[in-house]
């Protein structure tokens, strides 16, 4: 033990020195530095054996172990440094930055609207300059909201103009759908505020449809006014002010034709005359007409179903075709585009972000 002992700090130097100079990294040379100088080290295994040796050994070996520790110390911070120094170097050179480089748009300048959103946000920026607030409801709704409340009786044929998407029947038996029109936020406006009411209500809508022109999920914008003289006299007006802000062209020509819904009486269907140039629908001259809405004065049966009294109140109502209003404006030939989330497609029809839409500042502009 003692010859091992005498032989054993030149050993252990040139062992130790080695695997610092060895050490690529710092967590390697960590290591080394517990190997040999941590509780359970080598060299500290050396110090703990001077407790038994000679007051004169103790004197030569003590000096001899001390300076071992103190050139392994040594050795340790001048390799830390060098490994420190070397990364930082191999950083450097891969974080070169070629300022010549154009720089990347930011989200705001390539990112675009969906024409949907767009329209939706252009029709609201119309209808709130004429005062009217946004009334919203639920897209899972009950057959009484979207039918019977609506004046269409349980078992009426008119309940077979809508493809309906029924759900399977809840613990009560009540068999929810996904609403066919925008036409129960009718209902749950007038059950929810006293008139004067002044409202339009953009939203989803699904029925089991699918064609160039028709998709299980669209869109709809309903309007609602209700108060104690409103007359389809305003209405047209209103939706006269509409087109024209709408699609952007000085006067409008539009046609009223009799139709029916449950919920109107009377009921009108409304069309825009257009004509076609060059392949793009211009509005407001020409010879075609084009419909785009449907509407009429509230049926005495709605109000009294939404528990206002007919003999005090009436009003009128329209629901308009999102999808469609957004096809004709913009020239988008087929609506099953619109669901089919082709950045190919938004980055053609979709519109920039920051270019919100105002009746002052232009609403498409
Ligand atoms: N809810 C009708 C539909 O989806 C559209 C409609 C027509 C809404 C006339 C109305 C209205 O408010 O008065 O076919």
């Amino acid at each position: 033990m003692s010859t091992d002992l005498l032989r054993g700090p030149d050993r252990l130097e040139a062992q130790v020195l080695g695997a610092i100079a060895e050490a690529h990294d710092e967590a390697a040379l960590e290591a080394v530095r517990v190997a040999a100088l941590g509780k359970k080290g080598s060299i500290s295994a050396l110090l703990s054996t001077l407790g038994k040796m000679s007051p004169d050994e103790r004197r030569t070996r003590g000096a001899e172990i001390n300076a071992l520790k103190e050139k392994v110390s040594d050795a340790l911070v001048q390799r830390r440094t060098e490994l420190k120094e070397a990364a930082l170097a191999a950083r450097l050179a891969t974080e070169t930055l070629d300022v010549t480089l154009p720089v990347r748009a930011s989200g705001t300048q390539l990112g675009r609207i969906h024409p949907i959103s767009q329209v939706t946000e252009e029709l609201t920026a119309i209808f709130a300059d004429m005062g009217f607030s946004i009334a919203e409801g639920p897209d899972i709704e009950s057959d009484d909201y979207n039918f019977t409340k609506l004046n269409f009786p349980v078992g009426h044929p008119a309940r077979d103009m809508h493809d309906t998407f029924f759900l399977a029947p809840d613990a009560s038996r009540e068999r929810k759908l996904l609403r066919t029109h925008t036409s129960p936020v009718q209902v749950r406006t007038m059950l929810s505020q006293q008139p004067p009411i002044r409202v339009i209500c953009p939203g989803r809508t699904y029925r089991v449809d699918s064609d160039q022109t028709h998709t299980p999920q669209f869109h709809q914008v309903e309007g609602l006014v209700i108060d104690r003289s409103a007359h389809l006299g305003h209405l047209k007006w209103i939706l006269e002010e509409f087109c024209k802000a709408f699609f952007e062209v000085p006067s409008v020509k539009m046609r009223f034709r009799p139709s029916f819904f449950p919920f109107t009486e009377p009921s009108m269907e409304v069309d825009i005359q257009y004509r076609r140039e060059r392949g793009e629908i211009r509005f407001g001259e020409g010879e075609d007409w084009m419909e785009i809405l449907g509407c009429g004065m509230v049926h005495p049966n709605v109000l009294k179903n939404c528990g206002l009294d007919p003999e005090q109140y009436q009003g009128f109502a329209w629901g308009m075709g999102i999808d469609r209003i957004a096809m004709l404006k913009y020239g988008m030939p087929d609506l099953r585009q619109f669901f089919e989330a082709d950045v190919r497609w938004l980055k053609h029809y979709g519109f920039r972000p920051l270019d919100i839409p105002t009746l002052a500042a232009g609403l498409s502009s």
